[in-house]
């Protein structure tokens, strides 16, 4: 027997009040009662995207999400800029390629932040850059861009902004309408708790307008269909969805509800700080900065002359608990934890005591209690519950 504990970033532990409304019976999507689910979930979504905007839901993973975003914008030629900083940063450069954009590329070095002064210049010196791509928390370095900065700017020049949040949706603040996100785009299987297979995008009206004039040939993603059907009283969803990752996403947002947004991110913060307080106790370095705002996910370079892949290797065949590693060209330099969800305090002690169990095996100097003495201090001040 070997306890499970799923400590990454995507999918994430589902709560017990998730698993069992998943177990309910299968409800016919035409039936009142999913008509009421539907409308409830929307509404939810809208609370925790912080948008009056029209949300979008459909069974897709994020991938599917950022493409929706993609051909409902692009039209083959048509200038865009994509801000990356890692291997979701990436992602959009090539869906929007793939599309066909004409795209400027501004690439960071992984592990910083997207330089709001950059895409201020590169719209001024390209006016007709029609949308701006750009992660909120980039999952792969641990990073979380200034979406606050970058939609400020963006919202003073006819681009639209397309903010792909799939890991930052419920861990981190996003205020939609506030900060100007005009397509937001985020999943099931991260913060919102949620197994993988529900796509969720934001639409402002000034979106609208660009997804309306676009002539990509599209079908399933067609904002425009899912606009006709999923808005209004009534709502209905155009095909059949996945109506038991609906019923379950319905029940995760009550949680969130419960809890109160405000909570949410509150004990993403105290979780996402004490993660960074306790691996660097055991002498490890963060990989880029030490970001108040970066809760979603805690990425760690591997000590040198450690192989990154045997720690989440051991890590999950020997303790049952399951680290992300690095991915593109951070593979087997970086190894991270995930805390956005269903995450608490125990959560990130379990992690870090079974890191210096790891480690140790591993043959590197661990000092004994060091990873969860320092996070457990952490953890201690925490004034909401974690
Ligand atoms: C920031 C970000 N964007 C996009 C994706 C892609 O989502 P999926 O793997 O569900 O297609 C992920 C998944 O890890 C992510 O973290």
């Amino acid at each position: 027997m070997l306890k499970r504990f799923l400590l990454t970033p995507g999918p994430t532990p589902v709560p017990p009040e998730v698993l069992a409304a998943l177990g309910e019976p299968v409800v016919h999507h035409r039936a009142p009662r999913f008509t009421e689910i539907l409308a409830e979930v929307l509404a939810g979504l809208k609370y925790v995207f912080q948008t009056v905007n029209d949300v979008l839901v459909f069974a897709a993973s994020g991938t599917g999400a950022m493409e929706s975003a993609v051909v409902n914008v692009v039209n083959p030629g048509d200038h865009v800029l994509v801000a990356s900083v890692g291997n979701f940063g990436e992602r959009w450069l090539k869906l929007t390629r793939t599309w066909g954009a004409e795209v400027t590329a501004l690439e960071y070095e992984w592990g910083t932040k997207a330089d709001p002064a950059d895409i201020e210049k590169a719209l001024a010196a390209d006016p007709a850059i029609k949308a701006v791509f750009v992660q909120s928390s980039e999952t792969s370095t641990g990073t979380v861009n200034d979406i606050r900065a970058i939609g400020a700017i963006v919202a003073r020049t006819p681009a639209i902004l397309v903010v792909d949040a799939v890991s930052g949706l419920g861990a981190t603040d996003l205020k939609t309408d506030a900060w100007h996100v005009d397509i937001g785009v985020a999943g099931s299987q991260k913060a919102l708790m949620v197994p993988p297979g529900l796509a969720y995008v934001a639409v402002s009206e000034k979106a609208w307008q660009v997804v309306e004039a676009c002539t990509t040939p599209r079908f399933y993603f067609d904002y425009r269909t899912y606009r006709a059907k999923m808005t209004g009283d009534g709502a209905q969803t155009p095909y059949t969805p996945a109506v038991s990752l609906m019923v379950a996403q319905n029940a995760a947002i009550e949680l969130i509800r419960q809890e109160g947004l405000e909570n949410v991110f509150e004990r993403h913060r105290w979780l996402g700080r004490a993660c960074k307080a306790g691996v660097q106790a055991l002498g490890i370095e963060l990989f880029g900065p030490d970001d108040p705002d970066a809760n979603s996910v805690t990425a760690c370079k591997v000590p040198a002359g450690l192989d990154g892949g045997r720690i989440t290797k051991l890590a999950r065949d020997k303790y049952g608990v399951w680290l992300a590693g690095g991915q593109g060209r951070l593979k087997g330099q970086v190894f991270r934890f995930g805390h956005c969800g269903y995450f608490g305090a125990s959560d990130i002690l379990v992690g870090l005591g079974v890191l210096e169990m790891v480690l140790a095996e591993l043959g590197y100097d661990v000092e004994w209690g060091a990873g969860t003495g320092a996070a457990a201090q952490v953890l201690a001040q925490s004034p909401v519950q974690l």
